[in-house]
């Protein structure tokens, strides 16, 4: 007959147990209530590389990707898989395409996910980009996470197929971050109900991350940091306990966090935006949690572009921003607060300011 099991053996026999007996109760449930594995994953975005002639393209904004892709490569551990967040291309062409292909193929051993960039797209409408990459919105499961890529970059159709005598201009128009002729991104109705049909499979304490290239919010209309249809995909989003958007095209840092739904940019590799509150005609455009990078101007490009390494911890996403010429940062999900939250940012004094642009 075998002994009675007492408190201490059961302890002593139940190490788990036993640590998590000295966590708070809610990390308890973390721990113990989904089967999410935690992970790593390294998110490239934003490379613009600009065909000249021949063989010639723009040499910076090649250095920019061969750089951030050498990095990822001497990633321990490595990451389960790679992310390119949109806009390898600058205007579209086979030859940027292929050229990005080309350098991304030097990703050792590694899946990667690609997401459509409007840079990449309104030249031939996604057709060659497809023909590289597969489906231009598609979902996957990893380790207990749910996986969704968006196509974010769609317009009205009056605007894609009526307005621009050739395909030619109509790159050229949506290529220009403040150009007036350009038109509101969205994700449309033909996708979001892709989206509704593809979530509703999908167990609601799963957690969800969503990779667009637009941002899932709206922040600031005249430079198309903007989803003209964000607050319904967020619907589609709002029943499930873990939700993340990663979004690139905003070219710099930024994080939110709007009720379930927490949201990060990755940066670029070729250059950053400045923040829309630098430009005196634009009051302050950012997502509120924000606290803004380090000199996040173009005429300093190495100083706030980078590429990105992620550690999916319980369904939640830490954020490593590996900046090429400036201090790393990083922005954790706090599960106290329930938000987003870089905790040694550099403080307001210490940064070199931006430009002022008039
Ligand atoms: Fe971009
Ligand atoms: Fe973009």
């Amino acid at each position: 007959m075998s002994k009675p099991i007492n408190r201490r053996d059961f302890l002593k026999s139940a190490g788990v147990l036993a640590a998590a007996s000295a966590l708070p109760v809610s990390m308890v449930e973390l721990v113990f209530a989904d089967s999410t594995q935690n992970f790593t994953f390294a998110y490239i975005s934003d490379s613009h590389l600009q065909h000249i002639k021949g063989a010639k393209f723009v040499n910076n904004w090649d250095r920019g990707l061969i750089r951030a892709v050498a990095e990822t490569n001497l990633l321990t551990p490595k990451p389960d898989f790679i992310v390119y967040g949109g806009d390898l291309a600058q205007l579209g062409k086979k030859e940027e395409l292929d050229h990005g292909a080309e350098i991304l193929s030097a990703l050792r051993g590694n899946k990667v996910y690609c997401v459509m960039g409007e840079h990449d797209y309104y030249l031939d409408l996604g057709q060659y980009w497809e023909k590289l990459f597969g489906p231009q919105y598609y979902s996957f499961d990893h380790k207990g996470v749910h996986f969704v890529v968006l196509n974010s970059i769609l317009t009205h159709d009056e605007w894609t197929y009526r307005r621009w005598p050739t395909a030619e201009q109509r790159m050229l128009e949506m290529a220009g971050l403040d150009n007036p002729n350009g038109s509101p991104f969205m994700v449309g109705d033909k996708q979001r109900e892709w989206l509704k049909n593809d979530l509703d499979k999908i167990d609601k304490a799963t957690p969800v991350v969503v990779l667009s290239h637009s941002p899932l919010q709206k922040i600031f209309k005249n430079w198309n940091f903007w989803t003209d249809d964000a607050e319904q995909v967020q619907a589609l989003l709002r029943p499930f306990n873990k939700v993340t958007v990663l979004y690139g095209h905003v070219h710099q840092i930024q994080y939110n966090q709007i009720g379930n739904i927490s949201f990060n940019a990755v940066m670029s590799t070729a250059w950053p935006w400045p923040y829309p509150s630098t430009y005196a005609q634009a009051e302050q455009y950012l997502p509120k949690l924000t606290v803004p990078m380090n000199r996040a101007d173009p005429f300093f490009e190495r100083d706030a572009t980078g590429w990105q390494f992620i550690n999916m911890s319980n369904g939640n996403i830490d954020m490593h921003y590996d900046l090429f010429s400036n201090t790393s940062r990083t922005v954790a999900f706090n599960t106290k607060t329930g938000e987003p939250e870089d905790t040694a940012f550099q403080s307001a004094d210490q940064r070199i300011p931006p430009q002022t642009h008039y």
